[in-house]
């Protein structure tokens, strides 16, 4: 949620560099982007609304021939409007009182109001209506000659998260970054040191990084790096390297990519599974979780915690739990857990699930879960983030790096991996040996009938032109695919605009019923689940009410294809993996119809990747 880049060099010019890095992190937020510039004639300021390359263009304007050289040293960002509209004076960067300093920021100052009163009693007047331009004021107001000091003294006054970076005129030459609760990378390159908010827009320049953390404040200048604490003592962190090039980041002929990321499932499960699966004993091996036979063997519940399509993933994991492990399960939406005053104690594994490992809601119910003296576990997909170290142990996804504001493979691997927890949980209580080993059989086989859904992108295309227009969807699942229905729904709604309800089969009939029309599709999930012929029953109920119904039908299932309007077949497997293969469709599906819809597929509106505000 919002992108910031910094970008520090005695000869580079910082443009290009910034700008690139804009461009990866278009996928925080593009509601406005804007940069500053230091060189020898002092800052620069430009600001545009709307996306990057709006940006873009006024700097090819403003910086023709050479101009652009002169500028080594800048910071920029792309924001997700919080306080304010997406206008250009709300636009990063903000500057202080006397204009000489300017920072961007992501993150939330939830005293801003009482930090721009103070400032407003001592005659500052501000431009915008953000809680940033605040800070930078508070900023310029402590620099009495070193800045790395006196953004420590402003920073201990926030409350709040931030990510920030600023440059002064007054001080030539030096840039300070700092962060808490929100993420920020130092990108340690040959001739030059990159800042950003996550390393896809490093990894360009530089697969060496320094991971800072929460309460670290660093100076860059072009000679080196200095981290101190808020309280300025002096820091060290560790250099690390990334291990995936940008080969990864980048579309690779794809139209879109949520596309490439759809299609990248079978690899990317791939890395989830590998190295994780004991066919011989039939149970999983999970180093990361850090747990030995005597503490899985007393845990009483699982709590699966997340939010959007981690939520629906953490869904999928109580069938999983319970069919498995015979351990009680449920599902929270962090937010809402972390604010129910949850009873979890020593006995209770929580499961944060999050793509990012940044999300506000889900770090913070992370944290209250290991205030309660829970057992607290992640599955993450960025290595290093936030939650994945908080929590400590957990389960890396590996599933490469997802750009897509709407997730996909993301949710594949979150299933794959509780899947693999609860085999290694069943194990340690009556899950046979025989049972896991079918189970791990099965997994392994995943990647492959994935690829068979895969294969069929286009007879699914020619679905989705039919209903393209549609402007309400109804997805029906029971059981353990009830989860992947509401996930259906979401990535229809996100990506496409199509008004969408994800229900219980079952519940159809209970009130939504009475909105279903002929306009109306209804996406049935006809995988060979327990239930299944009584979800058959509900397709007949809709297309009574002349609602057509697509299926996402076993292959082989002649009845089921046979009752309902439109089949997209999915190969047979296991009834707990049965929602990998189902939501590849459902992927597919929304896809396709948001690219008939014509509607921006890896930027939909008003969202972000990264949703670091709670
Ligand atoms: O990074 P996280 O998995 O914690 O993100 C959680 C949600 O914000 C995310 O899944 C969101 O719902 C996506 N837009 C879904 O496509």
């Amino acid at each position: 949620m919002c992108g910031i880049v910094g970008f520090s060099s005695k000869d580079t010019s910082a443009v290009g560099p910034l700008l690139n890095g804009l461009h990866r992190l278009e996928y925080r937020g593009y509601d406005s982007a804007g940069v500053a510039l230091e060189g020898a004639e002092g800052i620069k300021i430009y600001k545009q609304t709307g996306k990057v390359a709006k940006l873009d263009a006024l700097l090819k304007k403003a910086l023709p021939g050479d101009e652009a050289q002169k500028f080594t040293i800048g910071i920029a960002h792309t924001r997700w409007a919080t306080h304010g509209l997406p206008t250009v004076a709300n636009a990063h960067p903000h500057v202080s009182g006397d204009g000489s300093l300017a920072l961007v920021h992501n993150g939330i100052i939830e005293n801003h109001a009482a930090l721009r009163a103070g400032l407003e009693k001592r005659g500052a007047k501000f431009l915008s209506q953000t809680d940033t331009e605040v800070l930078a004021h508070l900023v310029g107001a402590f620099d009495k000659g070193d800045l790395f000091s006196a953004t420590c003294e402003a920073l201990r006054r926030v409350e709040g998260t931030y990510g920030v970076a600023l440059i002064s005129e007054k001080h030539p030459g030096e840039m300070i970054v700092a962060r808490k609760g929100s993420p920020l990378v130092i990108g340690v390159g040959e001739n030059e040191t990159v800042v950003a908010s996550d390393v896809s827009a490093i990894v360009a320049y530089t697969r060496q990084v320094i991971y800072l953390k929460d309460g670290d404040v660093a100076r860059i200048t072009p000679d080196g790096i200095e981290i101190r604490s808020l309280d300025f003592a002096s820091v060290s962190r560790e250099v690390q390297e990334v291990d995936w090039d940008i080969g990864s980041i980048e579309k690779g002929g794809y139209e879109h990519f949520m596309l490439k990321e759809i299609f990248e499932q079978p690899d990317a499960l791939q890395n989830t599974i590998r190295g994780r699966l004991d066919s011989r004993d039939g149970t999983a091996i999970l180093s990361g979780l850090n747990l030995t036979p005597r503490e899985l063997a007393a845990v009483r519940r699982i709590v699966v915690i997340g939010c959007g399509t981690s939520l629906h993933a953490g869904m999928v994991g109580k069938y999983l739990f319970e069919n498995l492990a015979d351990i009680p399960a449920s599902p929270e939406q962090a937010a809402e857990f972390r604010y129910s005053n949850p009873i979890v104690g020593p006995d209770d594994l929580v499961i944060a699930l999050s793509q990012s490992g940044e999300t506000a809601d889900t770090l913070a119910a992370v944290r209250e879960s290991i205030r309660k003296g829970a057992l607290v576990a992640s599955l993450c997909n960025v290595v290093g983030s936030t939650i994945a170290r908080e929590t400590g142990r957990g389960v890396y996804l590996h599933a490469g790096p997802e750009i897509s504001v709407a997730s996909t493979k993301a949710f594949t691997a979150q299933v794959m991996a509780l899947c693999m927890i609860a085999l290694k949980l069943g194990r340690t209580r009556r899950l046979s040996r025989e049972d896991g080993i079918q189970l791990a059989a099965e997994i392994e086989r995943i990647p492959e009938l994935i690829k068979a859904v895969l294969a069929q992108s286009k007879t699914i295309e020619q679905i989705a032109e039919k209903y393209a227009k549609a402007n309400d969807m109804f997805f029906i699942g029971r059981g353990i695919l009830y989860p992947t229905a509401l996930e259906g729904a979401l990535k229809i709604k996100e990506i496409a605009y199509v008004h969408a309800e994800g229900y219980q089969a079952a519940e159809l009939k209970h009130g939504p019923i009475a909105l279903l029309r002929e306009e109306t599709p209804v996406v049935a999930l006809l995988a060979d689940v327990p239930g299944k012929e009584k979800t058959l029953g509900n397709v007949q109920e809709c297309r009574a009410r002349r609602a057509p119904v697509i299926g996402i039908v076993t292959e082989g299932d002649a009845a089921a294809a046979a009752a309902v309007d439109d089949t997209i077949f999915i190969p047979r497997t296991l009834p707990s993996l049965s929602p990998i293969v189902t939501v590849v469709a459902l992927q597919l599906f929304a896809y396709h119809v948001a690219r008939l819809r014509g509607c921006e597929i890896d930027q939909p509106r008003n969202l972000a990747k990264s949703v670091t505000v709670e």
